[in-house]
């Protein structure tokens, strides 16, 4: 979600007329985008900030957004005065304003709009950058916050030259979360959850498929919690849920892979699995996070699911023809988390069987439920039961992947590998990572690739 909104905030500002460089050393505006999701994030911007003063020797005019911007909200600008704006998770279609607000072409002190905070006393002081029209003007002399909703007209399209890849594309099809796990920080962060209209998403597609994207990623917190407020887009295409519904409408535009991400797991109905089964271009791969694998790990969690009830969904999908990957997310060192309830864990990833799995050793995110409960698995405890499930997942996924030695996967060629010279890089439909030698020409195409070997995180192969 966080490289979706980079990507649509670059769309913004090009098409306002600035120009959008990766490189912070020569920029007028940094923008730092934060997760808060893990991690001592705040100290990590606070970082950053100190980092680019120091490096390049002057200041650039720095604005922070995402889901650290909108937890601190002004204590940032107490804590680092060098930051100019900030900006919230929804309020990221204003940045432009954020920008003018900072920049005035008079130098003036510029009036203090409706969603400004005042700064501190400290922060009293100029520097020069450069407007979009070439104009150099002094900095304005507030700072500027905006937490505020998404506007209505909010346009959630990425420019073809603003994405990752030019022909993979993400669409966001709902964002926020309502299920507030206890160690989640994204339902404040992000707020409740909001489904983006199907025509819209459907809209979407069909101009990424005439820009030549070939896959595009359905993205949200819980995609499986679809529920938008309108029937457009999903009329005459069927389905239990929503969701389900609109992998059908979105298999029906056409393009050439789809893939989802993230599923809730209590959410996750045997419809989704039908769908992927009709629709050739659903692909083959299902990210369902467990987080557990103890039933009382998971009620203290608050996850709404129980090992029983995800055990069975997981039978649904692995009884599928069309062998579908799953993989999963799962948190170690829970507070309360005992020797048995690891040990519970350790069983379920054995049992599952997973294509990968990304594992997280807990960390307590103020403001959550969980932050309150006694953090009493040790660090030590919590590294060692993280070393011990990588290995138990990286034995579980080892034979897992033999099964692709000699199998033809459809690989969508995407860049040159960055390891090896000869080698072109690229996604199977289970979104495995395939390395293969071939050519630039290949760049953008799907491949036919007979897997050859298993290495630790990707497979490589030959084009057949
Ligand atoms: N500590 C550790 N891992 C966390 N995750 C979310 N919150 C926390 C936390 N407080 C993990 C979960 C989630 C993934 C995106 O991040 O496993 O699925
Ligand atoms: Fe966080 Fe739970 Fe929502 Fe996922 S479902 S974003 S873990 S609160």
């Amino acid at each position: 979600m966080n490289v979706s909104d980079s990507e649509r905030v670059a769309t913004k500002l090009a098409s306002e007329g600035y120009e959008i460089i990766r490189d912070a050393s020569s920029a007028d505006v940094v923008l730092i985008n934060t997760c808060s999701v893990r991690e001592k994030a705040e100290q990590k911007l606070f970082t950053q900030v100190g980092r680019i003063r120091q490096k390049y020797g002057r200041e650039p005019v720095i604005g922070v957004m995402g889901c650290v911007a909108q937890l601190e909200g002004d204590t940032l600008f107490q804590r680092a005065p060098s930051i100019d704006f900030v900006i919230g998770t929804k309020a990221i279609g204003r940045v432009s304003e954020a920008i003018e607000s900072v920049f005035d072409d008079t130098g003036r002190k510029a009036s203090v709009s409706e969603r400004a905070s005042t700064m501190p006393d400290d922060a009293n002081r100029s520097a020069w950058g450069t407007l979009p029209n070439g104009r150099v003007s002094a900095r304005r002399f507030e700072k500027y916050i905006d937490l505020g909703e998404r506007d209505i007209d909010y346009d959630w399209a990425v420019a073809e030259r603003q994405r990752h890849s030019k022909y993979v594309a993400f669409v966001p099809i709902i964002e926020g979360c309502n299920k507030f796990c206890t160690y989640c920080i994204v339902p404040f962060s992000r707020g409740r959850e909001r489904s983006l209209p199907a025509a819209e998403i459907i809209r979407q597609v069909l101009t990424l498929m005439r820009e030549g994207v070939r896959e595009v990623h359905l993205i949200g917190q819980n995609v499986n919690s679809y529920r938008p407020t309108t029937e457009a887009g999903l009329e005459g295409f069927a389905g239990t849920t929503p969701f389900s519904r609109l992998l059908r409408a979105v298999a029906a535009t056409g393009i050439e892979r789809i893939k989802f991400t993230t599923s809730f797991p209590r959410d996750f109905k045997p419809d989704i699995v039908e769908a992927i089964e009709e629709h050739e271009n659903l692909c083959n791969w299902v990210h369902l996070p467990v987080q557990s694998g103890s039933d009382r790990v998971l009620k203290v969690m608050r996850r709404l699911h129980t090992i029983d009830s995800y055990k069975k969904k997981v039978d649904r999908v692995r009884s599928s023809p069309k062998d579908i990957a799953l993989t999963t997310d799962i948190i170690v060192g829970f507070p309360g988390e005992t020797e048995e309830d690891f040990r519970q864990t350790v069983e379920l990833v054995e049992y599952c069987g997973y294509d990968s799995a990304y594992i997280f050793k807990y960390s307590p995110r103020p403001g959550t439920p969980a932050y309150e409960m006694k953090d009493n698995v040790s660090a030590a405890e919590k590294t060692s039961r993280f070393i011990e499930l990588e290995r138990v997942q990286r034995d579980v996924q080892n034979r897992r992947l033999q099964r692709y030695i000699g199998k033809t996967l459809k690989v969508l060629a995407e860049r040159e590998s960055t390891k090896s010279n000869i080698d072109i890089s690229g996604h199977s439909t289970c979104h495995k990572v395939v390395n293969f030698p071939g050519g630039r020409d290949m760049i953008g195409t799907v491949q036919q690739v007979r897997i050859t070997e298993i290495k630790s995180n990707s497979l490589y192969g030959e084009v057949c």
